[in-house]
C-alpha cells in the first residue's frame, strides 16, 4: 500500500465512509460480468462511482498474466496456473484493492479469491489447506464484504458460453474444460456459499436479465446503503441497457 493511503487509514474521519468490497463469483457463462456492468451503471446513475476490476488482470501485470494463461499455446500445469492467479491476485490486492478501499471507494471485482477454492481446489483438486494458505498468501487476510454468487445449470452456462464465443469459434482455456470440471466448479461455489451465508449471496440466473438485475439491485442497494454509500434517490434503468 503507498503510503498516502496507509495515512488516509490512520486519520480517517469519522464521518467518512470505509471503502466497500463487492465480489462477482460463478462458473463461466453464468453472468458474472453482464449483471456487474448493468449494476455498475445503475449505480453510477444514482451517484455512486464504483472501481471496476477484474481477477485475472485487474492490473497491467496481472493483464500480461492472464493473456499469458488464457491464450497458453502450451499445457499449463495445473500447479502454474494456481501460482500465476495467487501472483496476479498479490498485485491486485496490495496495488489496486488495498489502497481504494483505504481510501473509502467501493470496489467491484468480477472473480477474486472465491475462484481458487472452487476452481483451483475443487475443480483442479489441490487440498483445501495449499488452497487457503495460498489464498492467505495473496490476499493477506482481505475479504470481500459482500460476494454474489450467480448460480445456472452447467448445461445453461455452456449454451450461453458457446453463443458468446460464437463469432471466434473457441472460447478461452478454462471454457474448454468439460462438463464434470465445471459440475465440480459449481457445486464447490455452492458449498463456500453455505458455509458463509451472511458474506455470499446465491444468485439464481436462469431467469431473463432484467429480474436478474433487479435480484442484484435488491441484495446491494441496501447493503451499500447501510454503509453509507448510495444516495437515497432511486433511478429508472433505460430500457435500452437489457438489448444485447
Ligand atoms: N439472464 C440471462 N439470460 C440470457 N442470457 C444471458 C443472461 N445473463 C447473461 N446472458 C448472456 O450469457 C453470456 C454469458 O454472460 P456473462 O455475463 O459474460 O457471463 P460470465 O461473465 O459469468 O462468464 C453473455 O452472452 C450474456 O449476454
Ligand atoms: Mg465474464
Amino acid at each position: 500500500m503507498p503510503a498516502s493511503a496507509r495515512h488516509q487509514v490512520t486519520f480517517r474521519n469519522k464521518n467518512q465512509v470505509t471503502g466497500t468490497f463487492i465480489t462477482f463469483e460463478g462458473i463461466d457463462g453464468s453472468g458474472k460480468s453482464t449483471q456487474l456492468r448493468l449494476l455498475a451503471n445503475y449505480l453510477k446513475q444514482a451517484g455512486c462511482d464504483i472501481l471496476l476490476t477484474r481477477e485475472p488482470g485487474g492490473t497491467p501485470v496481472g493483464n500480461r498474466l492472464r493473456a499469458a494463461l488464457l491464450d497458453a499455446q502450451e499445457e499449463v500445469d495445473p500447479l502454474t496456473e494456481l501460482l500465476v492467479f495467487a501472483a496476479d491476485r498479490a498485485q491486485h490486492v496490495r496495488r489496486v484493492l488495498r489502497p481504494a478501499l483505504a481510501l473509502g471507494q467501493v470496489v467491484f471485482s468480477d472473480r477474486y479469491a472465491d475462484a481458487t477454492a472452487a476452481y483451483q481446489g475443487a475443480g483442479r483438486g489441490f487440498s483445501p489447506e495449499l488452497i487457503s494458505e495460498i489464498i492467505q498468501l495473496a490476499t493477506e487476510g482481505l475479504k470481500p464484504d459482500l460476494t454474489l454468487l450467480f448460480d445456472l445449470s452447467v448445461d445453461d452456462s455452456t449454451t450461453r458460453t458457446r453463443r458468446r464465443t460464437n463469432g471466434s469459434q473457441r472460447g478461452d482455456r478454462l471454457d474448454s474444460e468439460n462438463a464434470e470440471f465445471h459440475t465440480r466448479v459449481r457445486e464447490a461455489y455452492l458449498q463456500l456459499a453455505q458455509r458463509e451465508p451472511e458474506r455470499i449471496k446465491v444468485i439464481k440466473t436462469s431467469q431473463p436479465l432484467e429480474l436478474t438485475h433487479e435480484r442484484v439491485k435488491e441484495t446491494v442497494v441496501p447493503f451499500l446503503r447501510s454503509r453509507g454509500h448510495v444516495p437515497h434517490h432511486e433511478v429508472e434503468t433505460s430500457s435500452s441497457e437489457f438489448s444485447r
